[in-house]
């Protein structure tokens, strides 16, 4: 009697075990995989460990004072890519040492930002027995006193809590390059028409993977039409003549789900989540921004710095996503938030047979 139910229970845990660190596997493999460039490099990566620190390389011998050598693993897309570029930034020179980017995150950055932070060479980060430090997603005091000389920040950290205090710095990092920048400013610019005083609220909806990771492992939402709806009708109440410029890498669901019959809406973005550089300076060459999740809104709000409004508490309050993310780190106190409906993560009403008669 007791016995199959008990299997039963034992196998659907089982699945649903093997589905969740499939999941993570998955995805890890997905983030380290396009981000080793080639097998040279794979080779080399293996060897940052167990080789002893070569002290030999022009890199020091360069440096007058030897400020140690510092980076940051580089993994994610766009915005993971940013905040891990900014708080290296932050970190090394609170710290007082020299910070270099690792040649994936140059490649990554570099085609879209005037970034300045030199480059290590493959071999040479090969060679380094690297100091790991583990970061959470926001700034805590023991940051100030890293000790190490060489010394690689490793996770995913996205809060202007780690740089909100050099922020012109990390601003002028993230310059576009000038051919982007026209790009971007000529495409807006064809959207007002002659004369027209507009205002640009660039929207970003964050789909894709996030559709099905958000309820199945973090319990959490995405964005849906009703906060949309609220957030452009905010800008449509403040401002004359808003302009809409949407980007999203699911077009199809905006296209169906956001109202565009006022004539005010764009659907703009290639949504290419390879190359998502002329996405994000389209929104980031507007005057407002409208996020839904994600760092690379976050990142957007960050650098067009006029109004943000942004999806809140968008996970059940036992989530684990709360222990990893904290929304006071990754929001700005002056950005507007709008709580997202949970309701299609709470359990369904019962069907009214199964209660009892009364
Ligand atoms: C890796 O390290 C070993 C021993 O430390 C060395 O013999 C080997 O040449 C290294 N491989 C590469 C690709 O650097
Ligand atoms: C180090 O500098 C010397 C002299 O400038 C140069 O010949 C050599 O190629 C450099 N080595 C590396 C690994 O960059
Ligand atoms: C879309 O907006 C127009 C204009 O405000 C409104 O009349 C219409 O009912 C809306 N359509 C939907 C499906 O909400
Ligand atoms: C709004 O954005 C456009 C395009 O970047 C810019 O030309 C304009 O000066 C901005 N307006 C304000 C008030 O900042
Ligand atoms: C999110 O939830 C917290 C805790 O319940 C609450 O203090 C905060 O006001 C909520 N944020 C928004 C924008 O509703």
């Amino acid at each position: 009697m007791n016995f199959p139910e008990r299997c039963a229970f034992e196998k659907s845990y089982g699945l649903y075990v093997l589905y969740f660190f499939g999941l993570i596997s998955v995805s890890t493999f997905l983030h380290f995989y396009d981000k080793i460039p080639s097998k040279h490099w794979r080779v080399k990566l293996k060897n940052i460990s167990d080789t002893p620190f070569v002290e030999h390389t022009n890199i020091s011998h360069t440096n007058p004072v030897d400020l140690g050598i510092w980076t940051v693993n580089s993994i994610g897309r766009l915005g993971n890519q940013m905040g891990e570029y900014a708080t290296l930034y932050a970190l090394a020179k609170l710290n007082g040492h020299q910070a270099y980017i690792l040649p994936a995150m140059h490649n990554y950055l570099s085609p879209i930002f005037r970034i300045t932070l030199p480059v290590l060479p493959a071999e040479v980060v090969s060679k380094i027995r690297w100091r790991n430090f583990g970061l959470h997603d926001w700034m805590s005091e023991e940051y100030r006193h890293i000790k190490g000389k060489y010394v690689r920040l490793t996770g995913y950290p996205c809060s202007y809590t780690f740089y909100h205090h050099i922020r012109q710095e990390i601003l002028r990092e993230f310059t576009f390059h000038d051919h982007i920048k026209e790009e971007a400013n000529q495409y807006l610019r064809g959207l007002r028409g002659e004369g027209r005083e507009v205002t640009y609220v660039g929207v970003h909806v964050r789909r894709g993977d996030y559709v099905w990771v958000m309820p199945k492992t973090w319990k959490g939402v995405v964005a849906d039409r009703s906060y949309l709806e609220k957030a452009m009708n905010y800008f449509r109440t403040k401002y004359t003549n808003p302009i809409f410029v949407v980007t999203s890498n699911g077009m199809k669901w905006c296209k169906e789900n956001i109202n565009a019959s006022r004539g005010d809406v764009y659907f703009a973005g290639d949504g290419k989540e390879s190359s998502p550089g002329r996405d994000f300076a389209l929104l980031a060459h507007c005057n407002h921004t409208i996020m839904t999740i994600g760092t690379f809104g976050i990142w957007v709000g960050y650098l067009v710095g006029g109004e943000t409004i942004y999806l809140a508490n968008y996970t059940l309050p036992d989530s684990p996503f709360l222990r990893v993310f904290r929304p006071s780190a990754a929001f700005l106190p002056e950005w507007i938030g709008i709580p997202a409906d949970l309701s299609p993560l709470l359990p369904k009403e019962k069907p009214a047979e199964d209660h009892p008669p009364v």
